[in-house]
């Protein structure tokens, strides 16, 4: 299975990814923490990229497209993968078209007053990228990650003048990725408004899985 989550900055693709990567036995290729990875390690893509991810803007096309080829293209993806935060614009769409046959292209469809909430109260793990909301969804110990122990963090971009930035780029850049599945046949929409459970089980609905 071929797959993409499509939605607006923290519209919960990251936190419903790890269960269909269970479910489907795929890895999840998520562009955001990849370029977190580059930065924190100080590569010449962290260096081109931090500018741009800390004004809310997104990174070129031609330094991403070059990056998930390079990942799609690795034994792990033999049997598909769930891209997370990919594409982004319409040329990285068609990028795509030209390297795989998507299955799936899941929109989370979250109104923007809910994004602004939810990404007040994130804080994500540095060390293994999980995510938790301090009230929607939170780790059993305040502050620590329940899957690896390190400190929680508050990520840059969740700065709030960041997160209002980053919903514009998603209406300009990444709504017309949306038409440009639907146009295909390929797109289903999950309402993610609701508790992290029932997102869950309205996705393994839409995909015929185990929630
Ligand atoms: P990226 O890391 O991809 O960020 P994003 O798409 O903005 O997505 P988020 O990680 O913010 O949100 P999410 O949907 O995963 O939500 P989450 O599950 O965490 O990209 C960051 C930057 O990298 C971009 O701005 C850009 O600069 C660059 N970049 C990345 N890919 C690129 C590309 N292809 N092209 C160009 N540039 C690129 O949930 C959010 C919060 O809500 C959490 O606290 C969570 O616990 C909580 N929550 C989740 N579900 C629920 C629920 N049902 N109810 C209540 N709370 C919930």
């Amino acid at each position: 299975m071929k797959m993409i989550l499509l939605g607006a900055p923290g519209a919960g693709k990251g936190t419903q990814a790890d269960f269909i990567k269970t479910a489907l036995q795929i890895p999840v290729i998520s562009t955001g923490n990849l370029l977190r990875e580059a930065i924190a390690q100080g590569t010449e893509l962290g260096k081109a990229a931090q500018d741009y991810m800390s004004r809310g803007a997104l990174v070129p096309d031609e330094l991403i497209i070059g990056l998930v080829k390079e990942k799609l293209a690795s034994p792990d993806c033999a049997k598909g993968a769930i891209l997370d935060g990919f594409p982004r614009t319409v040329p990285q769409a068609e990028a795509l078209d030209e390297i795989v046959d998507l299955d799936v292209a899941l929109y989370f469809n979250v109104p923007d007053a809910v994004i602004v909430d939810r990404m007040a109260g994130r804080r994500t793990c540095p060390t293994c990228s999980a995510t938790y909301h301090i009230e929607n969804n939170p780790p059993a110990t305040e502050g620590i990650c329940d899957k690896c122990g390190e400190t929680l963090g508050i990520r840059r971009d969740d700065a709030p003048e960041v997160v209002l930035q980053r919903l514009q780029v998603y209406h300009d850049q990444t709504e017309p990725v949306m038409h440009h599945y639907a146009a295909k046949g390929k797109l289903v929409t999950v309402e993610g408004v609701g508790a992290v459970s029932e997102i869950r089980q309205r996705i393994a609905e839409a995909l015929k899985i185990e929630a």
